[in-house]
């Protein structure tokens, strides 16, 4: 099982729109995928046309009440399943501050998914703010997928990403925490700004970049009102066809670290 944060601290870049689509196409790649939605703001969730589900969210098992199996929910897709938020999260911040070992909160929740491995890859949709459920995320996660907008200021994002990684591994919280991937979004043809910007970020971080650039597309945006992810909503359009694309590109990345669709023989690299 391989723990995946779909994180940037920037707001809007595309985060949420990738955990839940990459969710999908993975899903729909025969991989046992398990999307925790750890943003109170609750975006992921609602992707998938949840809401008001109280008690249902990671906040039981992040302070060591309740075990995270509990909280597990099928999604309406084969091989999905999903952790949604509710309002409660939004209150685990501080709950979770005032104890002891609150980086490690999410790591030791996430423990007996680690020990059964009943999913290849859980995918965690990361608040925007450097709060302790985003810090958690940090501590608990086998790599980062970071999210770009292709606009102006990307390469300042992503200089401050690779600090915070550093910082995290400095500290003790996660040693082996690494920058999985680079995943240029709402990428617009017509400009040249976009294909600058995706040439700039190549040069500097080479391979981490995926090959699959995100394009911009309203199909994207408007998916979430109908509850319903773009492989559902738009199958055939550019934005599903990206997703898919990725998803390819994760797993054959991941090759050899996860074997999808063996129940008995995926091992992580744990
Ligand atoms: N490729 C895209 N094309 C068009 N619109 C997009 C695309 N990706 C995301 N969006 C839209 O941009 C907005 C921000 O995207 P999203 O919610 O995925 O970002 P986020 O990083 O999760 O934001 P936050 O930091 O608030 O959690 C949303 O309205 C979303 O529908
Ligand atoms: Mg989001």
């Amino acid at each position: 099982m391989k723990v995946v944060a779909i994180a940037n601290q920037k707001g809007g870049v595309g985060k949420t729109t990738t955990a839940v689509n990459l969710s999908a196409a993975l899903a729909a790649q025969q991989t046992r995928v398990l999307l925790i939605d750890l943003d109170p703001q609750g975006n992921a969730t609602s992707s998938f046309g949840l809401q008001g589900l109280e008690g249902q969210s990671l906040y039981g098992a992040l302070l060591g009440d309740e075990p995270v199996t509990e909280k597990v929910l099928p999604t309406r897709l084969e091989h999905l399943f999903i952790i949604p938020a509710d309002i409660d999260l939004a209150g685990a911040e501080i709950e979770i501050a005032r104890m002891d070992d609150h980086l490690s909160r999410l790591a030791q929740a996430l423990q007996p998914l680690r020990a059964d491995q009943t999913f290849d890859y859980v995918l965690l949709d990361c608040p925007p703010s450097l709060g302790i459920l985003m810090t958690n995320a940090l501590a608990a996660a086998d790599e980062l997928l970071t999210p770009i907008q292709c606009e102006y200021f990307a390469l300042e994002g992503l200089v401050k990403i690779v600090r915070l990684i550093e910082q995290i591994r400095a500290s003790g919280a996660n040693r082996e925490l690494e920058l999985g991937g680079i995943l240029m979004t709402m990428f617009d043809g017509r400009t040249n700004l976009s294909a600058q910007v995706v040439a700039d970020v190549r040069a500097h971080f080479g391979e981490r970049v995926y090959e699959t650039v995100i394009p911009r597309t309203v199909r994207l945006s408007e998916a979430p009102s109908f509850g319903k992810c773009i492989l559902e909503y738009d199958a055939h359009g550019s934005g599903a066809k990206a997703y898919r694309a990725l998803a390819a590109e994760f797993l054959q990345r991941h090759a050899g670290a996860v074997i999808p669709n063996k129940a008995e023989g995926s091992r992580g690299q744990t």
